[in-house]
């Protein structure tokens, strides 16, 4: 089999944050490109919309032509081979990621025996976030500034000033 050149990066990514970026910039340490699909289909309910995720996460990477950022929907082995890659990439935290993680990759597996998970550690920097912790304390006023990347901080103050004035 030949090996591949690029992995696709799925998430939710409700909002990318910089934990997300930081690992994406170790992936091109590995990969020579890597495209980030956006998942409708995904077990939580988000905040934005498919729209709004996969925006926001091109125009972090609008400078880099080695990323991409698409949204997909279906089943993700279904979109990787899709793509004539076999490499999903996924970031790893802390050990409390590794469960479900294990769990994920091994079910893909099951799905798709040709596609292999890589996982990369996320820098010690941003062990202790989560897309859902940062969205916690943007909505009631704290400053997340740092923690994502700033069109994404804007873009949160904008949302949830949104559905303050909407209630
Ligand atoms: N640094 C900081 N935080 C990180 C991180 C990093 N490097 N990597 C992930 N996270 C956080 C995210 O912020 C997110 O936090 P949250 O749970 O509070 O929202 C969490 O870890 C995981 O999010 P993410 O990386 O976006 O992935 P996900 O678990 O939401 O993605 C899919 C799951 C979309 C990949 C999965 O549901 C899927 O494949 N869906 C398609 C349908 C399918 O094929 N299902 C079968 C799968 S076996």
């Amino acid at each position: 089999m030949e090996t591949c050149s690029f992995a696709i990066y799925p998430g939710t990514f409700d909002p990318m944050t910089s934990g997300h970026v930081s690992l994406i910039e170790r992936g091109l340490d590995v990969f020579e490109s890597i495209v980030v699909a956006v998942a409708k289909d995904t077990p939580k309910t988000p905040l934005f919309s498919l729209e709004e995720r996969v925006e926001m996460a091109q125009e972090v990477f609008a400078d880099n032509p080695r990323v991409s950022v698409e949204a997909f929907h279906g089943l993700l082995v279904d979109y990787v081979a899709e793509h004539g890659t076999r490499v999903i990439l996924r970031g790893l935290r802390a050990v409390s990621d590794f469960e479900m993680e294990f769990q994920m990759a091994l079910m893909n597996r099951r799905l798709n025996r040709h596609i292999q998970t890589v996982f990369l550690m996320t820098d010690y920097r941003w062990l202790y976030i989560s897309s859902t912790i940062i969205k916690e304390a943007a909505k009631v006023g704290g400053d997340v500034s740092g923690v994502v990347p700033d069109l994404v901080h804007e873009r949160l103050k904008k949302k949830y000033a949104e559905l303050a004035g909407a209630t």
